[in-house]
């Protein structure tokens, strides 16, 4: 096993493109890292740079203590799997899962028990004589990863191997990643553009936007310490209500005509971006220094709680990343802010309700470079 590092590595296509832009970033021995980001944003192109698939075009890459920039990608000792299973369709799962090891010449009873082990730990071992077109999408997913497995690899790579699944499929490939990752300990780099399976398979999170690694941490430092706008609105879902506001001269927070008191001061004065995550208000009856009143736009019933859509006066931000991120945050335009509040709250649409917001968890962001404001 090895730990996998990038030293100020770009990218830049022919055609001027640049992919990547001056990563650095360190995978661990036996660390499971995710590179996550919006589509475009260079995660597959900075994978496909320590798999040998991509020339870098400045910087270094290495594996163990090896710079692999001029090592060919069959000597780089790793495993890549893809969202396309790109399995050899007239092949048998046997000889699919075989067919590195046939090619290093490794002999034949080893491959046969190699396989065999590796099939019975992915619960494939009855699907040994199929051809992958007999097969469902998850066991051929399986398949795929066993044919990385037993190479017995120093790293894993893997782009998106998940997104061919459903939903509930993918949720249960997910955990088995995880376990597996969990017995065998590989290095891993794994690039999705779910937020939602970068924060529960990821030892470590790296966010990407633009070929840029915007902030790396742990899932729950990443939740609790965006860095910036960018990583606020980015992970955590539904989104983090992101707000325009201002710090008035006596260290009070402004949105719209409302104000709030922070738990602490700033020194920050004049406009900022306030960030509040949904979970971080709970319904009050009275109002108070730290409660703001919304108008309900929309309660939508999810059985464990409702999400509250609610009209805010404060404009809300929206950067042009952000909405690539499609679906997960509304675009329509008007000023939401939305609630996560106890499945009994159900407000009729119109109706004004009062929310207590944790002011331990407000974020606040500079207005202009969109970067966290320390305190
Ligand atoms: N061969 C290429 N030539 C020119 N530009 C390329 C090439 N491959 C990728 N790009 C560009 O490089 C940028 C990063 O692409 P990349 O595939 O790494 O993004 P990604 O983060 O993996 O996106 P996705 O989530 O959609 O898979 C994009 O702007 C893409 O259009
Ligand atoms: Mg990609």
């Amino acid at each position: 096993m090895a730990q996998i590092a990038f030293e100020d590595v770009s990218k830049v296509f022919p055609d001027g493109t640049r992919a990547v832009d001056g990563l650095d970033l360190e995978i661990a021995d036996g660390e499971f890292t995710v590179l996550v980001g919006p589509s475009g944003s260079g995660k597959s192109t900075a994978l496909r740079m320590v798999a040998g698939l991509e020339d870098a075009t400045h910087g270094a890459i290495s594996i163990g203590s090896r710079v692999v920039n001029d090592v060919a990608p069959k000597d780089r000792d790793i495993a890549m799997v893809f969202q396309s299973y790109a399995l050899y369709p007239h092949m048998s799962v046997d000889d699919n899962m075989g067919f590195a090891l046939r090619m290093q010449k490794v002999e034949r009873e080893s491959i046969r028990s190699r396989v065999g082990r590796t099939a019975a730990r992915l619960g494939i071992r009855e699907l040994l004589a199929r051809r992958p077109r007999a097969l469902s999408g998850g066991q051929r997913q399986r398949v795929a990863l066993g044919r990385a497995i037993v190479r017995s690899p120093e790293a894993f790579l893997m782009d998106e191997p998940l997104s061919n699944l459903d939903a509930k499929l993918r949720v249960e490939m997910r955990a088995y990643i995880a376990r597996l990752h969990h017995e065998l300990g590989t290095t891993t780099l794994y690039v999705t553009h779910d937020q939602t399976e970068a924060m529960t398979m990821g030892d470590r999170v790296a966010v990407m936007r633009d070929g840029r690694l915007e902030q790396v941490d742990s899932p729950q430092r990443l939740y609790e310490h965006p860095a910036n706008v960018f990583v606020a609105g980015f992970i955590g879902s539904p989104a983090m209500n992101l707000l325009r506001g201002r710090v008035a001269e006596d260290g009070r927070l402004e949105l719209g005509t409302q104000r709030l008191r922070p738990a602490r001061r700033t020194t920050h004065v004049g406009d900022v971006v306030v960030g509040i995550r949904p979970e971080a208000v709970s319904p009050v009856g009275e109002l108070g220094d730290d409660v703001l009143e919304l108008r309900v736009v929309l309660a939508e019933m999810l059985g464990s709680d409702v999400l509250l859509h609610l009209h805010s006066e404060a404009p809300s931000v929206l950067t042009g990343d952000m909405l690539d991120l499609a679906g997960e945050l509304d675009v329509s335009g008007e000023d939401r802010f939305i609630a996560r509040v106890p499945p009994d709250v159900r407000p009729a649409p119109g109706s004004v309700v009062r929310l207590r917001v944790d002011m331990s968890r407000v974020h606040l962001f500079e207005a202009g470079s969109g970067r966290v404001i320390l305190r």
